[in-house]
């Protein structure tokens, strides 16, 4: 087919009329780059700032104790006491939406990309798909527990056994992430996770030997049973998930804090006897590998898993009896955070926000 001149007159005006609008895009692209430029630049300096009221603080309040002793200026230095508390909770809250360093595992594994959420609602959605990630999972690992009861296959013994390892792998980096966010995730939850990495791995490469296969029928049921305490998990952590961002946005502080302990300890009870009945299941797998390390067939796999059974027992018995006592005291720690919260963001929109006709006429009244 050939062109006629017209089209090619077209095409030629189409072009200077995309060259154009490329202008005006030119120049928006422009300014996008020169306020990144400013934004990097008010964001290092805020972190300076930061630090810098936070040694300011550490100095302040290590002053302080030398003097709180004295009966004379005991009521000062209480008062500046709780000065301080303020700030620390203000200081946590402006941190929310700086930039954080990656931990050292994030830095091995992404380099020194930047994983940093500012925005409150996004670093909710992360979370959020973070527990619906593990909800998937434990679905998919719940249906091939189940068939390995019934189908004897060696290809499906280590599918399943591959994909614990993925997917306790993907926990560890997207619980490092969570953490770069201000997630308050115990240390011993995602060494927990690390630790059934390395088992899941471990489990992979035993040998199909007949003390594997002595083993397997309770591994399998086993996973039945986590992913069904995983399922009740998923419900508690997402209630308190969305409970938690619902107390952010009300104003009746006391009432909506009581409502969500209440809740919780609702919740608790309820999970508490199904994860003991998991870590018993854990003791009784380590005991099962210790005696079954004794037979003849036995490799070096059955007393490691043996090991790192009873290893993650006692990590996780310890960690749940310690949050007891902390969640009784935590009520208190929570309410401040959120009278905090609010109180600092009314200040901050009364500040933005012009005054209000009644404020000013009140005002004018004063002068
Ligand atoms: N895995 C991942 N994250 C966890 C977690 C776990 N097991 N336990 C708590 N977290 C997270 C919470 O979601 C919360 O995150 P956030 O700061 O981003 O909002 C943070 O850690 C602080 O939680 P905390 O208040 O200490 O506990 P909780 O009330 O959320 O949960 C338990 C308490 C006991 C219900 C919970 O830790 C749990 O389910 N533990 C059992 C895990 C286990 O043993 N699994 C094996 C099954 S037998």
């Amino acid at each position: 087919m050939e062109l006629s001149q017209e089209d090619i007159q077209s095409s030629v005006k189409d072009f200077e009329d995309l060259t154009e609008e490329f202008k005006t895009f030119s120049a928006s692209h422009k300014e996008y780059m020169q306020k990144l430029d400013e934004l990097n630049a008010i964001q290092s300096k805020c972190l300076k700032e930061l630090t810098h009221q936070r040694y300011r603080l550490g100095i302040i309040k290590s002053s302080l104790k030398k003097f709180s002793k004295k009966p004379e200026s005991k009521e000062i230095s209480e008062e500046i006491e709780k000065g301080i508390s303020r700030r620390k909770i203000q200081l946590y809250e402006m941190e929310e939406a700086l930039p954080k360093k990656n931990g050292l595992y994030l830095r091995i594994i992404l380099g020194n990309v930047n994983v940093s959420i500012l925005n409150k609602e996004d670093k909710f959605k992360y979370k959020d798909e973070y527990e619906k990630f593990k909800f998937i999972v434990n679905g998919i690992g719940l249906l091939m527990s189940l068939s390995n009861i019934f189908i004897n296959s060696r290809v499906l013994d280590l599918i399943f056994m591959f994909m614990l390892v993925w997917y306790y792998c993907t926990l560890t980096i997207r619980e490092s992430i969570l953490k770069v966010n201000g997630s308050r995730i115990k240390g011993w939850w995602r060494a927990h996770h690390f630790i059934s990495t390395v088992l899941a791995g471990v489990l992979l490469i035993w040998p199909n030997n007949s003390v594997y296969y002595l083993f397997r029928p309770q591994f399998m049921w086993f996973n039945v049973y986590i992913s069904l305490v995983q399922f009740l998990q998923f419900r508690y952590q997402r209630g308190c998930l969305y409970r938690l961002r619902a107390l952010g946005e009300r104003h009746n502080m006391d009432i909506t804090i009581d409502g969500f302990h209440s809740w919780m300890w609702r919740g608790l009870s309820f999970l508490l006897p199904f994860l003991v009945g998991g870590y018993v299941w854990q003791l009784y797998n380590a005991y099962l590998l210790y005696e079954l390390s004794y037979n003849p067939e036995a490799t070096w796999q059955v007393p490691v898993l043996g090991g790192l059974f009873l290893t993650v027992f006692l990590g996780n018995v310890i960690t749940t009896l310690m949050i007891i006592p902390q969640k009784l005291k935590e009520k208190v720690k929570l309410k401040q955070r959120f009278s905090q919260t609010v109180s600092y963001l009314r200040r901050q929109n009364r500040e933005d926000s012009p005054p209000r006709p009644s404020e000013e006429s009140s005002k004018s009244k004063n002068q």
